[in-house]
């Protein structure tokens, strides 16, 4: 479908985003796939090729930290050499256009906040929230310690070449969140807050089975939001969509947006 077929959903939705008060803007890593970094679940996905009980749950951690901080090095240096897409810029736009937008990110990729910078603004923005916390930062596995950590690369060649923590010796680990791991409470707590109050909610890029992430949307809708999906594919959420586009993000979602008055 191009973006000319589908000119009546495109100006309803063009009216719903200049009409609404409150706009959620939820991303998966579909919104990070234009850019190059693969998504987790379909056809080339990241959980495709590897287990996610060796790589990203805090047992894998504690039985080799050297396997898994050898997989987070090479992702962080793959998506180093990623940039920001057409996607990830319509959505900067509008989030520093109005106040009123939030954006909830379950991506660890940092791209939505490289295309806030390139439009200009600082980090972090208080209205882009990671419900999974970031690639670019290291945590502490037994004090609180944790910094954003972009620079060096990683070197998991040994055990005694891994990250340390600065504070109380531990080992760090990357800044995101695992499996069977609570989200970060403050995160969670904002992002629902932004569905309650959302008038209309774009999902963008994601296979919503992921939990509690998934449930944003639904808390959303529940609170009377409208619902647009940009995905390729159906997904769970897709029943409460109002509005489906099934075009790659970086493709619809500009064309949507610098439009809007
Ligand atoms: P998934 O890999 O599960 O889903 C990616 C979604 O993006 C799929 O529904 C695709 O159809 C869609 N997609 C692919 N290309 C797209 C494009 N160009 N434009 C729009 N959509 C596109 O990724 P997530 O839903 O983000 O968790 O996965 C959720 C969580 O599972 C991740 O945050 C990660 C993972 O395990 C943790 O690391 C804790």
């Amino acid at each position: 479908m191009t973006p000319g077929s589908v000119d009546d959903p495109v100006r309803a939705l063009r009216e719903a985003i200049a009409a609404a008060r409150g706009i959620l803007i939820v991303t998966g890593a579909g919104v990070s796939a234009e850019s190059g970094v693969p998504t987790f679940r379909g056809e080339g996905g990241l959980w495709k090729r590897r287990r996610v009980e060796d790589l990203a749950t805090p047992g894998a951690f504690r039985r080799d930290p050297r396997t898994v901080w050898e997989w987070y090095a090479e992702r962080r240096e793959a998506i180093g050499r990623c940039t920001p897409n057409a996607a990830h810029r319509a959505i900067a736009a509008l989030l520093l256009r109005r106040s009123d937008v939030t954006v909830v990110t379950q991506n660890v990729d940092g791209l939505h906040d490289r295309a806030i910078i390139e439009a200009g603004e600082e980090l972090p923005h208080p209205r882009l929230i990671h419900l999974h916390g970031s690639l670019f930062t290291l945590r502490c596995v037994s004090c609180p310690w944790q910094e954003p950590h972009s620079a060096a690369p990683i070197d998991p060649s040994s055990e005694v070449s891994l990250p340390r923590c600065p504070a109380c010796g531990a080992m760090a680990r990357p800044g995101v969140v695992w499996f069977g791991e609570p989200l970060p409470e403050a995160a969670l707590r904002e992002a629902s807050i932004a569905a309650t109050a959302a008038e209309l909610c774009l999902v963008v890029g994601t296979s919503a089975v992921v939990y509690p992430a998934a449930s944003i949307p639904q808390v959303a809708v529940e609170a009377g939001a409208r619902l647009a999906e940009f995905n390729p594919s159906p997904t769970p959420l897709t029943p409460l969509a109002t509005w489906i586009f099934r075009q790659a993000a970086g493709k619809i979602l500009p064309y949507i947006i610098h439009e809007v008055e």
